[in-house]
Formats: C-alpha cells, structure tokens, sequence
C-alpha cells in the first residue's frame, strides 16, 4: 500500500513541538525550512545542494508556474518532481497571495481573481478550483487553498471580509482537493491583527478537519511581537495533531521566536534574496558584504561551518564578488544562507528532542548579540 499523508508528534518541550510529516516522496522532519523555488529553482543554488543541506521540502508557487511555463505544459513534462529534478516532496503555495504582490489590473470577487501577468500582460483568472487543479497539474504534495492576504494596517471591516472570503474560498479548495490519501491540502488563517478574526478563523477551519493549517497574513507590515501575540492566540485554537505553517516568515529571529509558540513550518525567502543583495546570515547574526569595512579582513563567514561558501572563502572575497556584480557572490551567499537556516532548524529540532530548546533558544540569541563582528 502507498504511504498517506501523516504528521506524527514526537516531542514537545514548552510549547515547542518536534514532528515528523510523512508522505509518499519521503519524511519532512519538523520544524521545517521550506527553501522557496518559486519557478520550479531555488534561486542561485543547484537542489543536490539544497538537499544535501538538510532541506526535506522546498515550496513552489501556482502563480509563477501557471504563468510560465504553464501548470498543463508542467503535467505533460511529467510533474514538477520530475521536471526540476527533485523527487522529494513539494510543497505549493495557491497564487492569491503572488497576484496580489506581482499582478498587474488585479480584480477580485466572490468567484475567484482576474488579473494580468508581470510578465507579458495576458489576462489570466484564478478560482480556488483552478488553483487546486493546477496544483494537481504540477503534482504539489501539500497545496494550498486559494486566499486573501491583506496587508496591514487595515480597518476591522476590510480584514473581516477578506477572512471570510477566505473561509469560503476553503471549502472549495476542499470539495475541488477532495481524498487524495497521499497528498494534503492546507486551510490558511487569515484576520490580520484582530485577536476575533483570527479565532474564528481558525475554528472555523479546525471545524474543516483538513490536514494541515496555514497561518497567512503575516509579515506583511506588522511589527514582530503583533505577529507573535497573533500567533500565542490563533495556534491554540488549532488542533494539535496536525502540522502548522506559518507562511513567509522569516529571520532566524522569528524562526525561534515562532517554533516557541508552536509553529512546525516555515518558507521565506530572507536567505535566498538577501544572499543574492549581499547579506549573510550566520550565527553571529547579519552581516553586509557589501560594508567596505569587509574589504581586506581574511576571515571566512564562520570558520566552523559544515558549508564550504561560509568556512573556505574569506569575507574581503566575498566582498570583492559583491562589489564586482558577479553571479558567483549571489552562488555563495545563497548557500550560506541557507545552510546556516538548515543547521539552526536542525539545533531547534534536537533540542526539543533533548529538553533544552529554551537554553539553546538563549545561547543562539547570545550569539547573535554578541558575535565576532
Ligand atoms: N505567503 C505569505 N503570506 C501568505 C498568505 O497570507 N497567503 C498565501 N497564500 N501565501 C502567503
């Protein structure tokens, strides 16, 4: 028999939960990084390295891949697996929240959105049953429903409406997702910052009983302890059972801020597009290559990192690389990102297994504080 779709709890320390997500392409261990490939590539990165950092999932988006190179050109080519090469699971993220950001003339209602591509401007629309099949076009392990994020600040009435849209919006996805036993479809959260919304929200997709819920709708312009307070109210209105993903967020700060309250899943592209501006994340904390102050300091970016880009090249290199434009800055950079958010994922994972999240929580804020810089 093939393998369902199941999120098995491991360990829980505080709040902070250790789980494991099975699916038929393999194991996603949580908490999770997802690396995002919005067009079917994580940016600047080849997947054997993306892999080979610990990523057991990477996140790919309706909206760019229907536009280009279309969601049934995708199937035809055998699925998005197979066409970039990466046989683990993928996770797909449903398009309204790209329209909204990306789009040009967008317009939205009951039905679904029109909108016209960035890229050429052929009008396109986007009903939560066409984002589902298009997920199902691009073979998406776990696929998200159709929603409206507002950004915030926003009047009471305006996040109210688009919450409720978005419940609506959900159960179509569900009745178009159907029982597919190895796959998932998650319900997003939405309610900005209104404490009601948000529970409501949430209940009254607990009352769904999908697979997995999304919290959306933040990091979009709220200060940190909004996004942290909304968090302490919408996950205990969630059923503990099934994995919890909070979309587009973040720094490593907010990465351990938010596994203490009782996230599991994450995607962001902090480390991929801050690598490609010259900015490195490490455990020191930021650092800009780009600061003349790098311009002749042979240090690498950590010398005890497992990843080459942050232990072999030094910081005047990288510097150089930056200054210069060149393609190979973005290269290591990326890679350095992105290997320091899979090995913080990692700490957070063994030390809840081991009991110890909050001193390791505290040992890696120090870090951060008081680094080599
Ligand atoms: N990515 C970041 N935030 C959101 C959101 O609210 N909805 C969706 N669909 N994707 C997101």
């Amino acid at each position: 028999m093939t393998e369902r779709f199941r999120f098995n709890l491991l360990a829980t320390n505080g709040k902070a939960r250790r789980g494991e997500i099975t699916m038929p392409r393999g194991t996603v261990r949580t908490p999770a990084f997802m690396p995002v490939g919005t067009a079917g590539t994580v940016k600047a990165m080849y997947l054997d390295q993306v892999r080979e950092l610990g990523s057991d999932i990477i996140l790919g988006n309706v909206y760019h891949l229907m536009l280009r190179p279309g969601a049934e050109r995708v199937a035809r080519l055998g699925g998005l697996h197979e066409f970039a090469r990466w046989p683990y699971p993928i996770l797909t993220d449903s398009g309204g929240f790209q329209v909204m950001s990306l789009a040009d003339l967008r317009k939205l209602d009951e039905t679904g959105v029109r909108f016209k591509s960035h890229i050429d401007g052929t009008e396109y629309s986007l009903t939560p049953e066409r984002s589902i099949e298009i997920q199902g076009l691009l073979d998406s392990d776990i696929q998200m429903q159709l929603d409206e994020c507002i950004r915030l600040p926003a009047e009471r009435s305006e996040i109210e409406r688009a919450m409720e849209l978005s419940l609506r919006w959900a159960e179509r996805s569900a009745k178009a997702f159907g029982d597919q036993p190895g796959k998932a479809m998650f319900g997003i959260v939405q309610g900005g910052d209104v404490p009601d919304l948000r529970i409501r929200s949430a209940e009254a997709l607990a009352a769904m009983d999908l697979k997995g819920y999304s919290i959306g709708g933040l990091a979009v312009g709220e200060p940190q302890d909004v996004m942290l307070k909304t968090l302490e109210e919408t996950l205990p209105v969630l059923p503990e059972t099934k994995p919890r993903y909070l979309m587009g967020v973040g720094t490593p700060d907010d990465l351990l801020q938010s596994v203490a309250r009782g996230v599991d899943m994450f995607d962001c592209v902090m480390p991929t597009r801050a690598g490609r501006h010259g900015l490195a994340y490490t455990r020191f904390g930021k650092i800009n290559l780009r600061n003349a102050r790098h311009a002749e300091d042979q240090r690498p970016l950590d010398e005890t990192s497992d990843c080459p880009a942050a232990r072999d090249y030094s910081r005047a290199y990288l510097h150089h690389l930056v200054r210069a434009n060149e393609s190979l800055a973005g290269m290591l950079l990326t890679w350095s990102n992105l290997a320091y958010y899979q090995s913080l994922m990692a700490g957070i994972r063994a030390a809840i297994e081991t009991g110890r999240f909050d001193d390791f929580k505290t040992e890696t804020e120090h870090g951060w504080k008081c680094g080599d810089l």
